[in-house]
Formats: structure tokens, C-alpha cells, sequence
């Protein structure tokens, strides 16, 4: 079975015999059997990565056998959970500090690695302040309902495609909302023309990571001027990898000061966990006072602080890992084209490969895995509209033209074992 299974403690009273004439575990199998029934049950590859030797890892087997893995499917976009620097700041801060952070931010948790960690991101991307949370899923799911709830009267404009993390964040503000279609400026016109003169808060993604397009920020930005609008950029998978300085792609675009609130994750390339806003001092300050999923919940470990902290600083000197990913990801998306493979175009670092079925996306994971020792993660619905299920490459500058030529080899194998559509025979459809 794929999920843990621990022994139970004998003193405990198995939920089924507990609860006579109710069958309650009855619901949590029915919960399951809807998910095999709709081919979209999880399975998680139990693996482990082996620092220094990116993005090769050891894959644990259903059966406890060991098989070595290169990884083609890891946010660790630039390798920098293993980076010299940040292992030896997470060690060095460890070791000085001790491993948990003691309490929530209120109660003695706050920590000086953590103060220094959002003095940087307030100066990455030129905000006045910046404040940090457990992951960029409570950063968002916080940080806009938060934002938007202190607003009164705020309606919220949220693009079609924004992650589930800020679609929480806006459903928990309790505000008014209007859903524009993605990317598209003129229905977000007609929207904010509408909502007359209250205040009003446009939420949106700068790269979707799904289909690895790019929001129009400039114009977006240029319509909430007009319109008198806030305007609150989800950067999660573009900082460290776009931008001078790594701080994503308002500031490629030279609009980073033009955007409220700026919105990024530490878990992606930066290598490590937790996530952030920033803004101005007095919208940070306002956050931090009010926002339950920051106030109620033990702050970051100094040793995690201390080794984003030395991701953020180290990106903002080199720009050579942001030059190899595009680079490596360039190649990739070009061998596998030149191959005949299904990748959807896209401006940026993601390659998705389309397989339009679930059952069939499973199989070549599994297939990819088995018999090519290549771990790509199926992507099904909910993460992606049905219809529309892929394996989502993500190169790095360090798989290599060798790895490049492996990967395109082996999803040609895979194509042809299992009949899978070619390139020009997929019909993608637009999300639901
Ligand atoms: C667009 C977007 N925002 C936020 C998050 C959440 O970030 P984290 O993984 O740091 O919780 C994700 C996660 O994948 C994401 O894709």
C-alpha cells in the first residue's frame, strides 16, 4: 500500500468497532474508491536525494529494493538545496542555535536569522518590508485574505488560473470576489470598470507554473493606475530564477515597483522552505497583527531562515544558475520537440509534455520510472483542468546534455509502448 501504515496503540479503539450502527472509516473508503474510480488516486515515489549529486536519487521500491533515479520533476529549480552555502548556513545556524524555533513569532519565536531573512526580501524586491511564513501556501492563503479582509467594501479580482493557495486566500476573506480569464486583459478591464469606485485588489500569478505562461504584469499594472486598484503578484516560481538579482519577473520586466505586494516561496528556487510577502511597513505590519495563519503558528527554525537567507544572497550575486537553467531547459524542450514529443509551448523554464488521459499520464510515469529509472510525477486533475494531464519537466542546470539525450530516448520508448499521442494530435483544451 502507498500510505504509511503505523501499528496502532493498544489502548486505542479502532474507529470501526467505536462507532456501532455508524460505518466511519466506510466514508474514507468510499472517499478513496471515487478517486481510483475517476484514475486519479495518488501514488508519492518514496525517494531520497543525495546531496552533492543532483538530481540523481535513490527511489525506495514498494518491495524495499533501491533503485538509483534521476529526478526531471524537482522545484529545487537551481539545485540550491544542496548548495555549499545554504547546507553550510542551515549546519553552522543548527548547530549555534539549535534545530526548532521554540514558539510562534509572538512567544519567543522569533529569531534574529529570521529578522535578517526578511530584511533581505524586503531589499530583493525593493519593498519596504517583508515578512515570512511557513510556506508560500500560508503566504498566500494569510496574506490575501488578511490584505483583503482589512480592506472594507474590497472586491477581489483573481485570475482564472491562480493556485489553489490564493483561491483559499480569498475564499477565507469573506470579500466580494470577480474571476477574470486568464491573462486576459480586456475582460479584467471590463471587471474593474464594473466594480465602480470601491477598493479593489487584483491577485495574479507572474509564471503559471502548469502551462509556464506569463501574466502581462506591466499592463496589469497599468490597469489597476487606471482604475485605482491594488495589485498582489504571486512571484513562487520565478524567484531565484528571473531578474537581475533573482527576484523574479517584475523585476525582469522593470515593473517590480509598480506591483503592492509581491508574493514568494523559499521552497523552490531557493531551495529550502517557508514563504513571504513584501510590501510597504505599515501592509507588513498590518499582516503580522492580524493574520491568524502567521500569529497562531511557531515561527520558521533559525537554521532554515539562516540557509534561505544564504539562497536569496547567493542568487543575488550569481546569475550563472539562471543563465544554465534556461539554457538546459532550451535544450530540453528542443530534443523533445525535434522528437515529436507533445510539448506545450512556453515562454519559460517548464516543460510540460501532454498526455490528455490520466490513466494513460500514470502509466508513463510508471513505465518512465520501471524501466528508465526517470521520475517525472504524473500531473492529473484537480492540479490541472481534465483532459489536459501531462508530465511536468522541470530541467535544471545541471541535467546535462548526456541526461537531456536519456530523458528523449526514453519518452520516445515510452511513447511508442504505450501508444501515447504525438505532437499535432493532441487537442489541449482551456481550463474549466
Ligand atoms: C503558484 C503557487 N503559489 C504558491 C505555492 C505554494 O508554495 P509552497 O510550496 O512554498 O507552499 C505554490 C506551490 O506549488 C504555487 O505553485
Amino acid at each position: 500500500m502507498p500510505v504509511t501504515r503505523m501499528q496502532a496503540a493498544p489502548t486505542t479503539t479502532p474507529i470501526r468497532e467505536r462507532a456501532a450502527g455508524t460505518d466511519y472509516e466506510g466514508h474514507f473508503r468510499n472517499a478513496l474508491e471515487r478517486l481510483h474510480g475517476e484514475r486519479r488516486y495518488r501514488v508519492f515515489a518514496d525517494i531520497e536525494r543525495i546531496s552533492g549529486r543532483f538530481p540523481t536519487a535513490n527511489w525506495r521500491r514498494p518491495d524495499g529494493r533501491t533503485t538509483e533515479i534521476t529526478v526531471w520533476c524537482s522545484n529545487d529549480y537551481l539545485g540550491m538545496g544542496q548548495h555549499p552555502d545554504v547546507v553550510a548556513a542551515m549546519t553552522e545556524t543548527a548547530r549555534r542555535c539549535g534545530v526548532g524555533a521554540g514558539g510562534t513569532r509572538n512567544i519567543a519565536g522569533n529569531n534574529s536569522p529570521l529578522v535578517d531573512l526578511e530584511r533581505e526580501l524586503a531589499d530583493l524586491h525593493g519593498k519596504e518590508a517583508g515578512l515570512v511564513f511557513t510556506s508560500g501556501y500560508v503566504s498566500n492563503q494569510a496574506g490575501i485574505s488578511t490584505i483583503a479582509k482589512l480592506i472594507p467594501d474590497c472586491l477581489i479580482l483573481s485570475d482564472a488560473f491562480n493556485h489553489n493557495s490564493m483561491i483559499e486566500g480569498v475564499r477565507h476573506s469573506g470579500c466580494e470576489k470577480r474571476v477574470f480569464r486568464h491573462n486576459d486583459l480586456a475582460h479584467l478591464e471590463e471587471l474593474l470598470a464594473a466594480a465602480g469606485d470601491r477598493p479593489k485588489l487584483i491577485v495574479f500569478e507572474s509564471v503559471y507554473s502548469m502551462d509556464g505562461d506569463v501574466a502581462p504584469i506591466e499592463k496589469i499594472c497599468d490597469l489597476a493606475q487606471r482604475y485605482g486598484a491594488m495589485t498582489y503578484l504571486d512571484e513562487v516560481h520565478a524567484v531565484g530564477l528571473y531578474g537581475e538579482r533573482g527576484a523574479g519577473m517584475a523585476e525582469r520586466d522593470g515593473v517590480m515597483h509598480r506591483v503592492d505586494v509581491i508574493e514568494g516561496t523559499l521552497a523552490k528556487g531557493f531551495g529550502c522552505v517557508g514563504g513571504y510577502i513584501t510590501g510597504s511597513a505599515l501592509l507588513c505590519d498590518a499582516v503580522r497583527s492580524h493574520a491568524a495563519g502567521f500569529i497562531f503558528t511557531t515561527a520558521l527554525p533559525p537554521a532554515i531562515a539562516a540557509a534561505a537567507r544564504a539562497s536569496v544572497r547567493y542568487l543575488k550575486r550569481s546569475s550563472v544558475e539562471r543563465a544554465a537553467h534556461q539554457r538546459q531547459a532550451a535544450r530540453t524542450k528542443a530534443a523533445l520537440e525535434a522528437a515529436g514529443l507533445p510539448v506545450l509551448p512556453t515562454e519559460t523554464h517548464i516543460v510540460p509534455v501532454m498526455v490528455g488521459d490520466a490513466e494513460l499520464c500514470k502509466a508513463a510515469a510508471d513505465h518512465l520510472l520501471e524501466r528508465h529509472a526517470i521520475y517525472i510525477q504524473p500531473i492529473n486533475y484537480p492540479t490541472v483542468p481534465r483532459g489536459t494531464e501531462r508530465l511536468r519537466i522541470t530541467p535544471s542546470p545541471f541535467h546535462d546534455e548526456a541526461r537531456i539525450a536519456k530523458l528523449t530516448a526514453a519518452l520516445v520508448e515510452t511513447w511508442e509502448t504505450l501508444d501515447l499521442p504525438r505532437a499535432g494530435t493532441l487537442f489541449v483544451e482551456a481550463a474549466e
